[in-house]
């Protein structure tokens, strides 16, 4: 079984500024919650216990949110605010670590993977996800990430998640060759390639990876080898596109729907999604957007 995940949260999250100047911008709220924690939760429930944080010391707060606060659970304790309490200590459940490592230079995303090699070892198989990423699991029994685990211990192959996008978009994403035949939601085929952000009119399809990864530890020894690629950083993509030589790497088309909120509307639209439908706001929020929605 997959246990253990990487997230990796050093970036500065350019995209998201004047938002991410003082705060991570994996702290930013969706609804009432950090986007970071929902990226824990759909990670706990996909089976990993152990989450490492490739993090960065202006990111203290991304720590500090899974960590006890000892002085503020005693003072909800002495005004009897025991649901609030609740909610507190189950952001991280009993028998899942959260542990953290620095990627201490900005040489991408690849090297901030790498970062994680002396707590995950090269022996076991792992996850990654890309906190930016929200994957809506609503109405999956199992969610997109425990479907790639159970691909990756069916056919020992990384595999990586990815989604349509519209063709103007794939210099934007690493972007895969699954042969002209694309995978059915919820299926793993075999990549006979895969290109960190081609030129528009090079990509050899519009399938991108979205943010999730099963791979197995031998991508670390690639991933120490491998040379600054795209944009002069160590890519992921370019390791993987290695170990796929070596061992084969799927994709796996995912069910569920993807907001991108290292991006402003993406995040605007997750608050949408997931502020409908949220058990305690939602009937609110729906007469709000009732109300707004005759506006110009
Ligand atoms: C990263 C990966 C890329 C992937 C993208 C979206 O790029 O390098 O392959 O498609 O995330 O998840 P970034 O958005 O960090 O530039």
């Amino acid at each position: 079984m997959i246990k253990k995940a990487v997230l990796p949260v050093a970036g500065f999250g350019t995209r998201c500024l004047p938002a991410s100047k003082a705060i991570p911008k994996e702290m930013i709220t969706i609804v009432d919650r950090p986007v970071i924690q929902y990226v824990v939760q759909e990670a706990v429930s996909a089976g990993i216990r152990d989450i490492v944080l490739v993090t960065h010391g202006s990111k203290g707060a991304i720590e500090n949110h899974f960590d006890t606060h000892f002085e503020l659970e005693a003072s909800l304790e002495a005004k009897g605010k025991h649901e609030l309490l609740e909610e507190l200590r189950s952001i991280v459940p009993d028998d899942v670590n959260i542990i953290s490592v620095r990627q201490s230079e900005p040489l991408g995303l690849g090297h901030a993977v790498l970062c994680a090699r002396p707590v995950i070892g090269d022996a076991e198989p792992f996850a990654v996800l890309l906190p930016d990423v929200l994957v809506d699991d609503e109405g999956l029994a199992r969610n997109d990430l425990a479907g790639m685990i159970d691909a990756f211990e069916r056919s020992g192959h990384a595999q990586l998640m990815v989604q349509e996008v519209p063709h103007a978009l794939v210099d934007k994403y690493g972007i895969v060759d699954t042969g002209g035949e694309i995978p059915g939601p919820g299926e793993s085929r075999a990549l006979s390639g895969l290109v960190e952000k081609p030129a528009v009119d090079e990509a050899p399809s519009d399938l991108a990876v979205i943010g999730r990864y099963v791979l197995p530890g031998a991508i670390f020894p690639i991933l120490a080898e491998t040379p600054p690629g795209a944009g002069n950083e160590i890519q992921l993509t370019d390791a993987i596109e290695t170990l796929r030589r070596q061992a084969g790497v799927d994709a796996w088309r995912m069910y569920g729907k993807t907001y991108d909120c290292g991006h402003q509307l993406g995040y605007l639209e997750a608050i949408l999604a997931y502020g409908r439908r949220h058990p305690r706001y939602g009937e609110g929020f729906r007469d709000l957007l009732t109300r707004y929605a005759g506006e110009d």
